[in-house]
């Protein structure tokens, strides 16, 4: 696992969409795996400013997000469909059919998760994942003991998962109860990773991630394991680690 320590949240945003830019411009077809959350949206938004210069084409562009919450329509304003189009889908040329993210009102969510994974597998994996991390090491939504063989599933959201995602609802009872995420396995099968990581809130994550210890008590530990993935973290979240 490479570590590259950063000033700032701006400088952890900047290098990484730079290293996203840099693939995008160089592969003839590229599959990335996207993420939500406030770590990402700098990333999002250094994209976006670049293609408003640049013009750089997204056309050969398929993308996977993470997951979904359950319940919530696309046109919801907390869905993250509603999220990724607002910070990147509708100010780049990917075409919309190669952009993929898991329905949270599909009747029959079991199916919807088979049918997300089997397209990912069809295209050959995810080329470059990016992920974020939550406070107890989940990674897209799969919470503490979720089995590191995991394919894309129905998740319950843990309290604290929910609580740290009120701050984008009005109240705890807006918050959905279940998610459909990319499983463990999903994301570890990407041939590359950037997970991202800022401010104080990542501290322990932090050290328990750079640990090295391997347990489903702490869903990230896996990525110790994986042949080619790195953390940009800021010097906050990095002060205890
Ligand atoms: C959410 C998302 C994750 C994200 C995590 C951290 O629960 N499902 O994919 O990585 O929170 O979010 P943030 O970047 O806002 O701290």
């Amino acid at each position: 696992m490479k570590v590259i320590e950063v000033i700032s949240y701006d400088e952890m945003s900047e290098l990484a969409a730079r290293y996203f830019l840099t693939k995008i411009t160089t592969y003839p077809r590229l599959t990335l795996g996207l993420a939500t959350g406030s770590s990402p949206k700098g990333i999002y938004q250094y994209l976006v400013h670049d293609y408003d210069k640049n013009r750089t084409d997204y056309s050969h562009i398929t993308t996977f997000n993470l997951d979904e919450y359950i319940g919530l329509s696309k046109d919801h304003q907390n869905s993250y469909y509603q999220y990724m189009h607002d910070n990147l889908f509708h100010h780049v040329n990917i075409p919309p059919k190669q952009i993929h993210i898991p329905s949270g009102i599909n009747d029959n969510n079991q199916a919807e998760c088979e049918v997300y994974e089997e397209k990912i597998n069809a295209i050959g994996g995810i080329d470059l994942q990016l992920l974020g991390i939550g406070a107890n090491g989940h990674i897209g939504f799969n919470e503490p003991g979720t089995p590191f063989y995991s394919k894309t599933h129905v998740v319950n959201l843990t309290a604290s998962t929910r609580e740290a995602n009120m701050r984008f609802f009005n109240n705890i009872c807006e918050v959905p109860s279940q998610a459909i995420t990319m499983g463990i396995q999903t994301i570890f099968n990407s041939k590359e990773i950037i997970l991202l990581a800022s401010g104080q809130t990542k501290q322990h994550a932090m050290v328990q991630l750079l640990s090295g210890e391997v347990s489903e008590s702490f869903p990230a530990s896996i990525l110790n394991k994986h042949p080619n993935i790195t953390v940009i973290a800021d010097e906050e979240a990095l002060l205890l680690a």
